[in-house]
Order: structure tokens, then sequence, then C-alpha cells
């Protein structure tokens, strides 16, 4: 009786001891942040012997911050901006450079601040992952330690980043030597989500085992999004700035990340509508004639080139968890009115989706359920934007249950959701037959 008072008080005050150790210095999988499409900075620095107008500068002598500074995004200035940021294709080496004169780089590799703001004066409208960092900050987390960026040059696709992806292996792997050998949550935004798709099948499974613990998507563009149409035909924001569209599409169009981001021949069926007019409905079986009556033939180069890195949708082969906003007016169709052309200004119809991306590519990560063994995990944030998603308390507090291990509330997904599974599962050769997976829906 009384030894095992004595061991119980021992067993109290020992518990105490190491509990308070343990809520002190959790076991804290470090996080390397992947941001999208203009999630990230970027700095130039000019030699040009030609400018667009007589107020661009021509040369700096120093790298200047280029993305994202609200300061050149004025009229007039603008137009030196564009001269400066797009990129020029070459359809001999199907890649694209910088225009003469002039260089970009890519700030704070390794650093999470380039990718907790965008802009880096901190104005409220570039913040990005912040409101994520702040909450693993509060979970005990310890920036450039424990949280780190892996910013790019968004502008490029997969196939001209190929060093940002060893770049990539070798953060992930010093993170986690640095973390004491603990391995590493993936958090993903928009372009992100296929960006580390691409990046994870080219590695290893037993180097994914060790090094990855999970890859949390906010936002996935999985199969791309209707939306990089309406860039092509008449410029967008994004979904992210105040910006006008008009002005910004010679600049976006440019850009091989545009192309990357066009509707996946995965997602959408080939006889789907996505531009209608009066004389000629355009669709993915016919996009070139769209990119020819945009006059606009190096995008659909631009659209071959990166092709095939929509169409290589292994699953990861880490847990996923995918958060995205819905219920956001998201265009799914452009219409031109009767006597209008692809010139004109079209009417958007809209479905659902985080009013960027539609509910099929944000939904996308679901396929893999069926065909990988890790847990596929998805969180719906209902009337959230595309943004909306990386501050959201629901998104905060679901990183922050997943830290703890509160996992009480984590739905994994079941197979009935979306009859577009269906089409799906038709289109991969190494998906379960049709009727084991009956068998596997019937058992749930
Ligand atoms: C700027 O470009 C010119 C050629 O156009 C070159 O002669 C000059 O060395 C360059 N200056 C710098 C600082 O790179
Ligand atoms: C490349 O561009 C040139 C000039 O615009 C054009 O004449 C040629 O047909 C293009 N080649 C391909 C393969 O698109
Ligand atoms: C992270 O590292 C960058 C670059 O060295 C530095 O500018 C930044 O202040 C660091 N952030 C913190 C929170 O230490
Ligand atoms: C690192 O991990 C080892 C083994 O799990 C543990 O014994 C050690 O205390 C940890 N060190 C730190 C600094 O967390
Ligand atoms: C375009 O599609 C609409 C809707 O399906 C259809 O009514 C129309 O006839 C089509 N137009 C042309 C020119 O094929
Ligand atoms: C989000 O959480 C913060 C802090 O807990 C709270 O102040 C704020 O009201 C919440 N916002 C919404 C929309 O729930």
């Amino acid at each position: 009786m009384f030894s095992s008072v004595v061991n119980r008080k021992f067993t109290y005050s020992f518990c105490i001891f190491l509990c308070i150790v343990k809520s002190v210095h959790p076991i804290l999988h470090p996080v390397v942040f992947i941001p999208g499409d203009g999630g990230n900075q970027l700095e130039a620095k000019l030699n040009k012997s030609n400018v667009v107008h007589y107020i661009c500068e021509k040369s700096t002598s120093d790298y200047f911050n280029i993305w994202l500074n609200m300061e050149l995004l004025v009229p007039i200035v603008i137009d030196c901006w564009i001269d400066n940021i797009k990129l020029i294709y070459d359809n001999a080496t199907r890649t694209t450079h910088n225009p003469p004169g002039v260089d970009i780089r890519v700030p704070g590799f390794g650093n999470s601040e380039t990718v907790e703001w965008i802009d880096p004066s901190h104005a409220t409208s570039g913040a990005y992952f912040k409101d994520v960092a702040n909450t693993l900050v509060s979970l005990g987390y310890v920036r450039n330690v424990s949280i780190k960026g892996a910013p790019y040059d968004f502008r490029k696709a997969p196939n001209e980043n190929q060093d940002y992806f060893v770049k990539l292996k070798k953060l992930i792997e010093d993170t986690y030597e640095e973390n004491n050998q603990t391995s590493v949550m993936l958090i993903v935004h928009s372009m992100g989500g296929p960006t580390s798709l691409y990046f994870l099948n080219l590695q290893s499974q037993s180097w994914k085992d060790k090094y990855v613990k999970n890859l949390i998507s906010l936002g996935g563009a999985w199969g791309g999004s209707v939306k990089a149409i309406k860039v092509y035909a008449m410029g967008d924001d994004l979904g992210s700035f105040v910006l006008r569209p008009s002005i910004m599409r010679p600049q976006q169009i440019s850009l091989p990340s545009t192309a990357f981001l066009l509707p996946s021949p995965l997602f959408w069926k080939p006889d789907e509508i996505l531009v209608q007019t009066d004389k000629k409905n355009f669709t993915l079986s016919n996009l070139e004639e769209f990119f020819k009556g945009i006059s606009f033939l190096d995008g659909w180069e631009m659209k071959k080139d990166t092709e095939k890195y929509q169409l290589d949708f292994k699953p990861p082969g880490v847990e996923v968890h995918c958060l995205y906003g819905t219920g956001i007016d998201t265009v799914e169709r452009l219409y031109y009115k009767k006597g209008t052309w692809l010139d004109g200004i079209p009417t958007l119809i809209y479905g659902d989706g985080d009013g960027t991306v539609n509910i099929r590519s944000l939904t996308g990560c679901q396929y893999w359920r069926a065909i990988q063994k890790q847990k596929v995990f998805y969180e719906a944030i209902p009337n959230t934007d595309h943004m909306g998603v990386l501050s959201s308390n629901l998104t905060q507090q679901y990183i922050t249950r997943l830290i703890q291990k509160n996992e009480v509330n984590l739905k994994e997904y079941s197979n009935d959701i979306f009859s577009f599974t269906q089409w799906l599962t038709k289109l991969f050769h190494h998906v379960p037959d049709n009727e084991q997976s009956t068998k596997e829906s019937q058992s749930i």
C-alpha cells in the first residue's frame, strides 16, 4: 500500500516532468513551403540597349525587387515592368529566356521570408505563407530552422526548372539533418501542387519514406484550370492581386507556367466546350485552333512542351492532405455572344471552385486514394477563395490538429464523392479494374 503510493507519486511527478519536457520540445516535423504561380519574390538586374518608353530604366547597378512590387504596376511604369519580366519563347530550343539585357534571380532560397511575403515591403497584399508560418511558430517552430521556403522561377514549367528540383532535394535532406533527422512536411499552394508531385515522382520510394512526412496541399491545381484559357483570351489577375487583366496579358501569355496550368486532358474530356462562339466551339481536342484564333501559336508550342508533365499523374507515394476552398464562382467556359469573335469580351460562365481553380482540379488528389497505400485526406473549406485558403482559420486549425496529432476530424476520401473518379479511372492503366473498384466501394 505504502509503496504503491510512493510509486504513484513518483510516477506522477515523473510524468509531469516528462510531459512538460514533451510539450516544450515536441517532435516537430520541419516544414518546406513550395509556392505556386507568382508565389515568391523575384529580383531583376538591367543592362538593356532598348526600352519601351523613355521613362523605363535601361540599367541598374544591382538587383532590385521586380515581383511583387506594387510601385511597378502603375500606368506606363507597368509597360517597363512587362518588358523586363516577360519571357521570350524560342521555338527551336523549345525554351524561354529573359529579354535581352535582363537578368532575373530568385532570392532567399531556403529561407521562409520570400515565400511568406511575396512583396518584401510586407504590404498586406503581398502576404503569402505568412499566416501558416505564424501558426507553425505558435506550435514551437522556428523560422529558417524548421520552417524553410523553396522559391523558384514560377514563370517557367518543370521542363525548364530542372535545377530547382536538384536544389529542392538538397534542401529537404539538409532540413531533415538540421532537425535531428526528422522527416519533412511539404506545404504547397496552387501550382506548387503539380510542381511538388513532379518532384516527388522523380524520387525513389525509399527516399520519400525517409525524408518526407507528408504533402499538405492548399488549393492544389492538380488538373490545371480553365482560368488559364481565360488568361490567353483576355488576361487575368490570377486571383491574387488587384491588377487590370488586359494589361497583364502580354506578360502572362509569355510564360510557360500558364501553359502548364491549362486544363489537363486527364480532367477535362476532349469534347467539353471551353470557349464558345457562334462560328466555332473550342475544346481540348481543337485547342490549337484556339491559339490560332488568338494569334498566339507560341502558346500552343508551350502547351505541347508542358503537357507531358500534366499527364504524368502518378500518385506521390507520401501521405497527402488536400485542403481547398469551394463555393466561389470559377470560370468554366468563355462565351462570346453572336457576332463577336475571340478579340471581343466574353461572358464568363461559372462553376464551383475557389475562384481560380475548378473544383475537379482541386479535388484531383482524391484519385490517388485507390492507387497508393499512403493515406489521402481532404478538407473542403467553404466560401474560401484561392488565396483565402492560405489565411483561413480552418486551414490553421487543420494544420494545428495534424501537428498535434488530434486527428479526430480528418477525413479520408471516399470513392463516391465525385463520379469524375470513374472518368479518371478509365484513363489510367494501373488502376484496379471495374470489378475490383466496385467491390472496394461496397466494402466502404
Ligand atoms: C552592358 O551590356 C553591354 C553590351 O550591350 C556590355 O558591353 C557591358 O559590358 C554591359 N555592362 C555590364 C555592367 O554588364
Ligand atoms: C517557329 O517560329 C517561326 C517564326 O515565327 C515560324 O516560322 C516557324 O514555323 C516556327 N516553328 C515551329 C516548329 O513552330
Ligand atoms: C532567415 O534568413 C534570412 C537570410 O539570411 C534573413 O534575412 C531572415 O531575417 C532570417 N529570418 C529569421 C526569422 O531569422
Ligand atoms: C534527437 O533524436 C534523438 C533520438 O530520437 C534523441 O535522443 C535526441 O534527444 C534528439 N535531440 C534533440 C536535440 O532533439
Ligand atoms: C457550340 O456549342 C453549343 C453548345 O453545345 C451548341 O449549341 C452550338 O451549336 C455549338 N456551335 C458550333 C458552331 O458548333
Ligand atoms: C480567426 O481566428 C482569429 C484568432 O483566433 C480570430 O480572432 C478571428 O475572429 C477568426 N476569424 C474567423 C473568420 O473566424
